[in-house]
């Protein structure tokens, strides 16, 4: 019984940042996001026998407890569904350079849930996968899909209506999105700490909640448009504001890094020079610049240039899940 996928990361332009079921790992809020063309995870499932455990290696090193943990809860849901008790050999790799720290999770549980279903032959639809693949890692069911990805919250208390569509595939807007790395450690915080404490103790999540829907409304119509003038002053904003809700939070969750901010005044001065560049970041401190595929080389040459920063990966939209 062996199953094998790959998958890419995504970036939320966007944010999934709140559960309204922290089991289901259903949304509050619709997020928006961009499958990327680079940094795969490809993984393969082998469901054994011989195992008495769950065995899991990220680029052939074995991974630690919690992470084991976090993949078997992934694996029973897939044993319930599929009538199987058996244990699973779990190998990844991921092409995503050793400690840069776009390790994205994503990607990662995209790749399991469609190589695991497959290793068990249960062969889910699109919605199915899905909900599978959220289970893992909320912003997983949106790495399964191509291009420019909406996942809706839904209101069901089940969660059968929260799933991710494609909006535009990935040749709608061939835009640039620099990874850029500051920090080679892995973040203090995991997202999903610090979204729960930010929506239990912050006063700011507030005005997430209030201009959510508002923003992706903008960057809906952007995207449909192409039209950079409304993308990239919303992306931004929307960034700093989840940002802020987890400053606000008790303790506080602050995931900036001085390279962070090295790199948010790079981006502005860029643009005061006349670029279209603009920065976004999820629950790290990397930021990740969005561009038109024509200043991308010169974009990235200017932030590679920076003391602070350690290296740029150019993506672009790519395809779903294979
Ligand atoms: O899918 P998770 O649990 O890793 O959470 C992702 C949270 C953010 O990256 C901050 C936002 C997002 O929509 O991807």
């Amino acid at each position: 019984m062996t199953g094998e996928a790959g998958a890419f990361p995504n970036v939320a332009l966007i944010k999934y940042w709140g559960k309204r079921d922290a089991t289901l790992n259903v949304p509050t809020t619709d997020s928006l996001s961009i499958t990327l063309d680079r940094l795969a995870t490809v993984t393969k499932v082998r469901f054994m026998r011989s195992l008495s455990r769950d065995v899991v290696t990220i680029n052939g090193r074995p991974e630690p407890p919690h992470s084991v943990g976090r993949v078997t809860a992934f694996l029973d849901l897939v044993r319930v569904m599929a009538s199987t008790s058996l244990r699973a050999r779990v190998e990844s790799v991921s092409e995503v350079p050793v400690g840069v720290g776009f390790a994205s999770s994503a990607a990662g549980f995209a790749a399991l849930a469609l190589a695991a279903t497959r290793a068990v032959g249960l062969p889910l639809d699109p919605a199915g996968l899905s909900r599978l693949a959220r289970q893992g890692s909320g912003s997983a069911c949106r790495s399964l899909l191509e291009g420019f990805v909406k996942w809706r919250a839904g209101t069901r208390s089940d969660g059968l209506d929260s799933t991710a569509e494609t909006l535009y595939a990935a040749a709608h807007w061939p835009l640039a999105l620099l990874m850029v790395s500051v920090e080679r450690d892995s973040k203090a915080i995991s997202s999903r700490t610090a979204m729960e404490r930010t929506v239990r103790t912050s006063p700011l999540y507030r005005g997430f909640l209030e201009t959510a829907a508002g923003d992706l409304a903008v960057v809906e119509t952007a995207i449909g448009e192409r039209r950079w003038d409304l993308l990239g002053p919303t992306v931004e904003r929307h960034a700093l504001l989840m940002h802020a809700t987890a400053l606000g939070a008790d303790p506080p969750v602050r995931y900036w890094r001085p390279g962070t901010v090295r790199v948010m005044d790079a981006v502005q001065a860029l643009r005061e020079e006349g670029f279209t560049a603009y920065f976004t970041l999820d629950a790290g401190p990397n930021p990740i610049v969005l561009c038109p595929v024509d200043q991308a080389e010169a974009v990235a040459s200017r932030l590679v240039a920076l003391a602070a920063v350690r290296d740029v990966q150019v993506c672009g939209p790519g395809r779903g899940a294979w």
